[in-house]
């Protein structure tokens, strides 16, 4: 097993390795977090769930450091980081996946790979071999192009990348858009074991059941607001996803049938 954090707290003692606390941010004169706070403990696979426009992309934006919130902080691993900019907050770890996964598209699976290995990490083929026992799926692919493998092969080389990066904490933008159920499945089978080597995660998801079923926390922000914050058990999904929609359906007055 991966187990061998030999000195990190465990617990719930412990710090979250990311936080956001009371964080207010968005574009220009437009407010569009609003006093949002998150907690993704070590380990932990944390949903951010919404409705289009909630904000979730701008949540992870402010999360990487491209904005910068007006109000609240966020925290690494207990550092505050809200002044620091994106690549420092890279190197302590934080690394964000944006929609459309954000490989090189003409570079090979393992030149992909290689290029996250850190000079300091020792050698690039076990740190490739690390990846590959979580991501088997990329074994008989390294010499592909990674234009060319399908959109789920795609997401698991953006996470492959982040885990040789030593990323500790992976946000990831639209996790299952346009994948095939199966592939998802196989997407979060990946995560679950990746979240057990002690990183942790922020996801965004677009279906709602399967990250109620598939994450520890769940966070749904509507119109910027935090709506709901906690463990997915709580939650009757009935109602959760009527709820979800709700908020859908008051954007689109369209949609009120008389
Ligand atoms: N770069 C930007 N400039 C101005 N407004 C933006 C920008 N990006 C997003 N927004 C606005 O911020 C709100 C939240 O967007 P976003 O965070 O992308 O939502 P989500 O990812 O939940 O769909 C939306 O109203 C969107 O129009
Ligand atoms: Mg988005």
């Amino acid at each position: 097993m991966f187990a061998d954090d030999s000195d990190s707290g465990s617990g719930s003692g412990a710090a979250p390795l990311l936080e956001f606390a009371g964080v207010t941010a968005g574009y220009g004169s437009t407010t569009v977090l609003r006093n949002v706070s998150i907690h993704v403990q070590a380990g932990e696979i944390v949903a951010l769930l919404g409705p289009n426009g909630a904000g979730k992309t701008t949540t992870l934006r402010c999360a990487s450091g491209t904005l910068r919130p007006s109000m609240g902080r966020i925290l690494v691993d207990g550092r505050d980081v809200t002044k620091i900019p994106p690549h420092r907050r890279a190197e302590l770890g934080l690394c964000l996946i944006p929609e459309g996964r954000g490989i090189f598209r003409s570079l090979t699976v393992a030149e992909n790979l290689r290029l996250f290995v850190p000079r300091s990490s020792g050698s690039p083929s076990q740190a490739l071999d690390r990846a590959l026992t979580i991501f088997p799926a990329l074994q008989s692919r390294l010499n592909e192009v990674a234009g060319r493998l399908s959109g789920g092969q795609q997401q698991m080389l953006s996470v492959a990348r982040a885990y040789v990066g030593n990323a500790k904490i992976i946000m990831l933008d639209e996790v299952s858009l346009g994948l095939a159920p199966l592939v998802v499945d196989e997407i979060y089978r990946a995560l679950a074991t990746l979240a057990e080597t002690g990183v942790a995660m922020l996801l965004v998801e677009q279906y709602v059941s399967r990250a109620l079923h598939m994450c520890d926390s769940v966070v749904l922000l509507r119109k910027g607001d935090v709506a709901y914050s906690g463990p997915p058990t709580n939650l009757d999904e009935q109602s959760f996803l009527l709820d979800y929609l709700g908020a859908d359906f008051e954007e689109d007055p369209d949609s009120h049938a008389g």
